[in-house]
């Protein structure tokens, strides 16, 4: 399925854009933001090459991925990421980042249940699982409010920020 254009009430997730480019820097380019993901930080040169890959990836069929930008409906301006990756059985894996400036506005959320409604009913997905470090508190509150369960720890899952990192496993299952 491309491309992909799910409208809220505040923001629109979209597919990336060479446009892009400057305003994610304000997500990958953040330590505050990348100390939480699975990656580390990145430099401009490396974003580039970066989202030139994803904008091929796209057009990848069948997608391996749905990785979107999270725009400002009024500006259309990338404030942050979402993505599910798809897995075998009907699962997906949510991932999902906002820049800083715009954290604890509820936008992250309103993205996040717009991809669970499109992974639940337009990828017909059974089940939804997302990893978080044991420190990312806000992502575990989210997690919770979107109505998924903590189903274990999965040790040294990740390797980031030159360390090892374990990560909390959740997961939404719908039974549809
Ligand atoms: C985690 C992150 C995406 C949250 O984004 P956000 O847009 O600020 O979250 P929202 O405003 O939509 O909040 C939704 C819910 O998440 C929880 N939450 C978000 N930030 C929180 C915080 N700092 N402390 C506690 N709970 C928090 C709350 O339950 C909140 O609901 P509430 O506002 O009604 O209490 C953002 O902090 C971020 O980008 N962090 C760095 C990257 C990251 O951690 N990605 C996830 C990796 S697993």
């Amino acid at each position: 399925m491309y491309p992909v254009r799910i409208e809220g009430e505040r923001i629109v997730l979209r597919e990336f854009e060479e446009r892009d480019l400057d305003a994610s820097m304000a997500v990958v380019g953040d330590p505050d933001v990348t100390v939480s993901l699975s990656f580390d930080t990145r430099a401009r040169e490396e974003q580039a090459e970066r989202l030139a890959a994803d904008l091929r990836r796209a057009l990848v069929e069948p997608r391996p991925d749905y990785y979107l930008a999270i725009a400002d409906r009024r500006t259309d301006e990338l404030i942050g990421f979402i993505r599910v990756g798809l897995g075998g059985h009907r699962s997906g894996e949510l991932g999902y980042a906002l820049r800083k400036d715009r954290w604890r506005q509820g936008l992250t959320y309103e993205a996040a249940q717009l991809m669970l409604t499109f992974g639940f009913e337009a990828l017909a997905l059974h089940r939804i699982q997302a990893a978080c470090g044991p420190d990312n508190f806000a992502s575990q509150a989210m997690l919770q409010r979107l109505g998924f369960e903590y189903e274990g720890r999965m040790r040294h899952h990740v390797f980031t920020n030159s360390a090892w990192r374990d990560s909390l496993l959740y997961a939404k299952i719908i039974n549809n």
